[in-house]
């Protein structure tokens, strides 16, 4: 059979300044396609992709500078999430990737920082950072599943959960939320998670044992205090990075308890700051007295693929907020700033 052939040019979310997207992004209809790939690596003709806040993020916080030491690029695609069909397998991947495969997973990060990013036709990815995606899963599924599963799997990682643990989630109905708390559910923890008033049933129908409106009983510590204290949690997870959630949690973690954070709604660079102070400050110097873990996400195909397995098995679902086409990007970035998405934001860039 002939192999696919490519285009020379492509379509494809760049940018070449930092900002936020509205202000950096523009859809160049003339980006060059990646040549063929080399060694293990994949060529994907992409179908849809899934927005990650901090993708965004690092897009209005890392200087173009870093961005062309990394890559040498001076121009870069948004986004690291897709699901898509391989479009040419290099000649050292795995002989289960082969061209016309559905596949699915995330960009290593100094690829996603060096701007070789997903929100594009076309773009080049390791073998190792993708798994297949299971016939019964559809391209929207398959592209929400691997940014926010993949993360909440490294977040339970960090905790040893039994039947019965009690669990905080604050953030629950978010796109790492609503897989943490099924992945926690699914290990028999009892958890309580934190969402307002509009995502409670969504929560309450993944699996929480109770839900606590953030909103609505703020200021939250408080509330917490008054109500867990009794029965104060194993684990905390937080998707959000709420660090008041942090500097009160005595009155609601146990002392060997342990808070793992992912979240950075409250800045970037406030929140690496604060991270390596609630890691490190002793408590005689004013640090909480209670063991603090900022993770983040290693792009990993065997993860992904036990995640694709557990949707396929009817064990886990992802929640997508909305599909945008390709054309209203902007509008998909719009719908994320808002911060009230339930699940994820997934843009359609092509069919395949
Ligand atoms: N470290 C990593 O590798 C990594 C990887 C992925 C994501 N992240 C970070 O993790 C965070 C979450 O990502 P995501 O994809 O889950 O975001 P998301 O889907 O955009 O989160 C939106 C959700 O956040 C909830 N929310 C907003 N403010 C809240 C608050 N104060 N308390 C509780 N819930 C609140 C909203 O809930 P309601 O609508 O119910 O109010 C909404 O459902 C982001 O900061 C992202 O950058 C980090």
């Amino acid at each position: 059979m002939a192999e696919p052939t490519l285009p020379e040019s492509q379509r494809a979310w760049t940018f070449s300044t930092w900002g936020l997207p509205r202000e950096i992004l523009t859809l160049n209809s003339n980006y060059v396609v990646p040549p063929p790939p080399a060694k293990a690596d994949l060529l994907i003709r992409v179908s849809h992709v899934s927005l990650n806040p901090g993708c965004y993020v690092t897009m209005a916080t890392i200087p173009p500078f870093v961005r062309r030491i990394i890559s040498g690029n001076t121009t870069y695609v948004a986004e690291g999430e897709f699901a898509g069909v391989i479009q040419l397998a290099g000649p050292a991947a795995p002989p289960h990737f082969k061209p016309g495969a559905r596949v699915f997973g995330c960009l290593p990060v100094p690829k996603l920082i060096g701007g070789a990013g997903t929100l594009a036709e076309y773009f080049v990815i390791p073998a190792e950072s993708v798994a297949l995606v299971p016939p019964s899963i559809s391209w929207e599924v398959a592209a929400g599943l691997a940014g926010g599963g993949q993360t909440a799997i490294n977040m339970l990682l960090e905790a040893d959960l039994r039947p019965g643990t009690r669990v905080l989630l604050n953030g629950a109905s978010g796109g790492v939320g609503t897989m943490a708390l099924q992945l926690a559910k699914a290990k028999g923890a009892f958890v309580v998670a934190t969402c307002s008033t509009a995502t409670a049933e969504l929560v309450k129908s993944l699996g929480a044992d109770e839900v606590v409106d953030y909103r609505a009983n703020a200021p939250l510590p408080a509330f917490l205090a008054k109500k867990y204290a009794a029965q104060p949690f194993e684990y905390i997870f937080d998707t959000i990075g709420t660090q008041e959630l942090f500097t009160h949690c005595p009155q609601y973690l146990r002392p060997d308890g342990l808070l793992v954070n992912v979240g950075n709604f409250e800045g970037p660079i406030i929140t690496v700051w604060r991270a390596a102070l609630n890691t490190y400050l002793p408590r005689i110097f004013g640090g909480v007295p209670r063991r603090y873990a900022m993770i983040s996400t290693t792009p990993n195909g065997e993860k992904a693929a036990g995640l694709a397995k557990m949707v396929h098995e009817g064990r886990l679902r992802v929640v997508v907020d909305e599909v945008f086409d390709f054309e209203d990007a902007l509008e998909a970035y719009d719908r994320m700033l808002a911060r009230n998405a339930k699940g994820k934001i997934i843009v359609k860039v092509q069919d395949v």
